[in-house]
């Protein structure tokens, strides 16, 4: 694996979010443990959207060589960065150090003239790169390295996981191997930017804002890149001049309501990227959805895109979500490993339907956390009452002010550790009382529930809605019986800790195999006399297993 080459650094330019040289660090969305982790949020966006608007994406033949490449590409300007990786072909990802040497390379840049389908003239920055003489061999050893954007396979983790040292080691070791890496930030917003391109030939002025787990410090390798188009700057005036008796205003088309312009509006872009989209496939409108959207791949970059407007709430969360996730580093290790345990059982699914979703998850641990003694994370209330007249926020008409700035918030006292905090995620869910109470991060504690929902998590912004009203009864049951099997393996665990260089999945490994390998392990392990520490765990299983079906039968 090559890192990310930085042969000049350029004056002029933002500094990157890089921790060192060898090891390129991800910075605030990676979450490296460096000072950029605690960056604000706008900050890094903006920095990262800028960054992006200088880089463009070409499509290269196999057997490139990457020095002449770069010596070509720099007739244009001097370049920042550079990556290659694979996706159906090899793509380098080209950051030049100023914009001008993006319009420059444009200009030197033809449209194709294919004979059969007229193609539409459209000066991108996606390219494509062609050799004019492509049987020139070059030794293999100038080729140029990819850089990997996929998770590591089930096999490779179950490696990693059984050569760490310790749970807390596992659970870091996690976070590590899936977290999005600095070349796969770039790519996301490098992606959003060259959609945003073709949205502005519709609506000039737009801009396209990643959010969700792509910017929120809980994504994956892998994961979909949500993304929203943001109309709010074409409306924006910069001055107002009213002079004397009159007043201009635009002439707008009316609709009949917000939710139909929104569908108006992702209407023409579905259109628009099915068409003229250069990369894009797949287009599906899904326009009656509570949030309309629309789904496609951008081929190039192999992400799963879910294109949204009007919809300022979900970018107001991926905020509030980065804040949570930069405050402890041991929250995004128990995101990580609390996202992966559901989907290794099938508890989340890229398709939707009545599973949990991530969003659920995520918002379940951070509750979970604020509910530690002392509090590892502090209630969404505290840090409204944190928040100064800069941080005031109204979207819709509901207050979604938080204080933006992490270093005014004080770090917890709370010293437990992850393999602590895991099997007590799994004990408090395991006997959660579901049928009655609902989570609430803004106040950090229990409420009753306000209507018949098997699961209730209250939207933190739009309090009077459910984030997880799709999840079912069975679905939320199959999570309760996995939490409970899942404490009970760490339980396990605690007595008899096999050696690191055991063949034997233990720690996490063993919380992620699929059930049937779980419980062989959990028989072989049952032959072991039984503890009084775990007697009454069963115990108190059994007991709340009679609360919950009571529960469950009386809706
Ligand atoms: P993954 O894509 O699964 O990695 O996580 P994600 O956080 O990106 O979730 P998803 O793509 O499903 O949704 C993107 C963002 O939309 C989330 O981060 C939330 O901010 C928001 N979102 C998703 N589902 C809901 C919901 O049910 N209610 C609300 N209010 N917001 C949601
Ligand atoms: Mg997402």
């Amino acid at each position: 694996q090559r890192s990310v080459s930085r042969p000049l650094s350029c004056p002029g330019t933002v500094a990157a979010n890089f921790g060192n040289e060898e090891q390129p660090s991800g910075g605030a969305e990676t979450g490296s443990e460096d000072q950029t982790l605690k960056r604000r949020f706008s900050e890094v966006q903006k920095e990262r959207r800028e960054q992006a608007q200088r880089t463009v994406l070409i499509h290269c033949p196999n057997n490139i060589n990457e020095k002449k490449f770069l010596k070509y590409l720099s007739q244009h300007g001097p370049i920042n960065n550079h990556f290659f990786y694979e996706s159906f072909g090899l793509y380098a990802v080209v950051e030049f150090c100023q914009k001008d040497s993006v319009n420059s390379l444009q200009n030197g840049t033809h449209t194709p003239n294919q004979r059969t389908e007229p193609a539409i003239p459209f000066k991108s920055r996606f390219l494509n790169l062609k050799l004019k003489n492509p049987s020139n061999q070059i030794p293999e050893q100038s080729y140029a390295q990819t850089n990997n954007q996929s998770p590591p396979s089930s096999k490779k983790l179950f490696e990693l996981l059984n050569y760490a040292e310790s749970v807390d080691d596992q659970l870091n070791t996690l976070l590590k191997a899936f977290q999005l890496t600095e070349e796969n930030v770039r790519l996301r917003h490098l992606t959003c930017s060259l959609i945003e391109d073709i949205a502005a030939a519709y609506f000039p002025g737009c801009v396209v804002r990643p959010f969700g787990s792509s910017v929120n410090t809980f994504g994956k390798l892998g994961c979909d890149l949500d993304m929203f188009l943001d109309l709010d700057e074409v409306g924006k005036l910069n001055v107002h001049k009213d002079v004397g008796n009159f007043s201009m205003e635009f002439q707008v088309k009316n609709v009949p309501s917000e939710r139909i312009a929104t569908q108006k509006i992702l209407s023409v872009i579905g259109e628009c990227l099915d068409n003229f989209g250069p990369g894009c496939v797949g287009v599906q409108k899904i326009l009656n959805a509570r949030c309309p959207l629309v789904r496609f791949s951008h081929q190039a970059s192999g992400f799963q895109c879910d294109l949204t407007t009007n919809n300022s709430i979900a970018l107001k969360s991926s905020e509030l979500l980065y804040i949570y996730g930069s405050l402890d580093s041991r929250v995004r290790a128990l995101v990580f490993t609390v996202r992966c345990w559901a989907r290794a059982h099938s508890l989340t699914s890229s398709i939707p339907g009545a599973w949990i979703t991530n969003f659920s998850l995520t918002v379940m641990v951070i509750f979970f956390l604020q509910r530690r003694s002392p509090p590892i994370l502090p209630t969404l209330d505290s840090l409204k009452s944190l928040a100064g007249a800069e941080d005031r926020c109204i979207l819709d008409g509901n207050n979604c002010t938080f204080i933006r700035d992490v270093y005014k918030i004080k770090p917890s006292r709370n010293t437990e550790t992850l393999e602590l905090l895991l099997k007590e995620f799994f004990e408090y869910f395991g006997n959660f009382a579901f049928n009655k109470n609902s989570i609430n991060i803004r106040q950090g504690r229990e409420q009753n529930k306000p209507d018949s929902s098997p699961l209730y998590i209250q939207n933190p912004f739009e309090t009077s809605l459910n984030i997880s009203k799709n999840v079912s009864q069975s679905q939320l049951q199959k999570f309760v019986d996995l939490a409970r099997d899942s404490a009970w393996i760490l339980e396990q665990e605690d007595k008899a800790q096999p050696s690191p260089s055991s063949k034997q999945p233990w720690g996490l490994a063993a919380l992620l195999l699929p059930p049937g390998a779980v419980h062989t392990l959990l028989s072989k392990k049952r032959k072991k006399p039984v503890s009084e520490k775990v007697k009454s765990l069963l115990a108190s299983i059994k007991s709340s297993t009679a609360d919950t079906s009571k529960g469950t039968r009386g809706k």
